[in-house]
């Protein structure tokens, strides 16, 4: 197999579309991919055939419903190299996370025990870890980055210890673009703590291609549906057999329990333990339909495709008097973040969104980044597999265009 990427992009039908009377430039596909015409249908498909409420019926829709749903559970195990009792569906990466730190860290969290992550964290990893620890009279310790927006030379071995109970670690950072070395975490973690679990964002990761969360060491592994193709509101919780076997529910309510009695309630098995009430039925669906396209690519051909287009990206935006990539990390994928001198990124947004040009410009939710760069705020064109050199020159031409205005 090979990789067109003009055959990729017939499949996007929002790519081909006019903004502001220009062609669409979608550089923005680290907040949220496009989707292809094999999601779509398969949402089509249920809404106007198979619709109806799944585990609770025995008639013929239900029971069609919930064999798409669960064959979706099917394909994003396969795309994980894991067993369908290790997928939980859950809302997005944010729920996947605040699921964790609830229910793993009100087991084994307490006064005296440590949670590490790093400076580079997206806010849905550090927010429910700090509350966590608030919670439960923990510590928080920060594994401090360099001036490439890599994790600093000697922080892992600083502050993962004995009393580390939890290592929360972004695989693909959002902001930065920078890819953890999260194996080397793992197994520095296993060597200095038994019982730590390496808990993983992999929201920026799973868009470029199937990952197999136990090899990297993972206990947990989080990511979204709306940034691989699939809609919104769909996302994965990957845990462990064993991790998820040993932990409590954090919701309750229908399909998550065994019995329920006013003496007391048995639960069920993961991961219907952690599914509480009716799910995102067509959504999981939408995931099953994307990781089954995504699964029929050519992996080692897209990331070619990807990783030239951001080597050229760095070089075209390099030429731009004044502009500073905050990220240049030697492990990076798919993001280009930048300030430019005198130049405020909302207004380098707005204008450059005039010339049909979609980027995210703000703190992308990582304000600690934000912090370390001394910057309020960056503006960031992110890649897909679908995204072009041709693109990469109308965002440059626009970025000229907008500093001669602005400055
Ligand atoms: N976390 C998403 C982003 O980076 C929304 O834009």
């Amino acid at each position: 197999m090979s990789f067109d990427v003009e055959a990729i992009r017939r499949e996007f039908p929002a790519l081909h579309q006019e903004v502001h009377g220009r062609p669409l430039v979608y550089l923005d596909s680290a907040a949220s991919s496009m989707k292809p015409e094999a999601v779509i249908e398969a949402l089509t498909r249920f809404y106007r055939r198979d619709y109806s409420n799944v585990h609770r019926g025995v008639h013929a829709l239900s029971q069609r419903a919930t064999e798409a749903f669960e064959g979706a559970r099917k394909a994003v195990a396969a795309f994980l190299s894991a067993g369908e009792d290790e997928v939980v569906f859950t809302r997005g990466t944010t729920e996947a996370l605040n699921l964790v730190a609830q229910a793993w860290g009100g087991k084994v969290l307490g006064p005296g025990d440590e949670v590490v992550l790093s400076e580079m964290e997206h806010h849905s990893q550090i927010v429910p870890w700090q509350m966590a620890c608030e919670r439960h009279g923990a510590t928080l310790r920060v594994l401090r980055i360099d001036e490439r927006g890599a994790i600093a030379e000697g922080e892992i071995e600083r502050k993962i210890g004995p009393r580390t109970k939890v290592v929360a670690i972004v695989h693909t950072s959002n902001a930065l673009g920078t890819v953890n070395d999260v194996r080397r975490i793992a197994e520095v973690t296993r060597a200095v703590s038994k019982d730590a679990v390496v808990v993983v964002d992999g929201a920026q990761a799973t868009p470029h291609g199937p990952i197999d969360p136990r090899a990297l060491g993972a206990d947990f592994f989080a990511f979204s549906g709306h940034k691989m193709f699939a809609p919104t509101g769909i996302g994965v919780l990957w845990g462990k057999r064993e991790r998820l076997a040993e932990m409590p529910p954090w919701q309750g309510g229908g399909d998550m329990i065994r019995s329920v009695s006013f003496e007391g309630t048995t639960y069920a098995d993961p991961p219907s333990r952690f599914e509480a009430g009716t799910p995102a039925i067509g959504e999981a669906i939408g995931l099953g339909a994307a990781v089954r396209w995504m699964m029929g690519l050519d992996w080692a051909a897209v990331a070619d495709h990807e990783d030239a287009l951001l080597a050229y990206g760095h070089a075209r935006l390099s030429e731009v008097k004044g502009l500073r990539l905050t990220g240049t990390a030697e492990r990076k994928k798919a993001v280009m973040a930048f300030a430019i001198d005198g130049v405020h990124p909302h207004d380098l947004g707005t204008l450059v969104d005039l010339e049909g040009i979609a980027v995210r410009v703000g703190h992308h939710c990582a304000e600690p980044v934000m912090k370390r760069f001394g910057v309020p705020a960056t503006t960031r064109a992110s890649l897909a597999l679908y995204s072009t050199r041709a693109e990469i020159d109308r965002l440059v031409q626009a970025i000229d265009k907008a500093v001669a205005i602005l400055r």
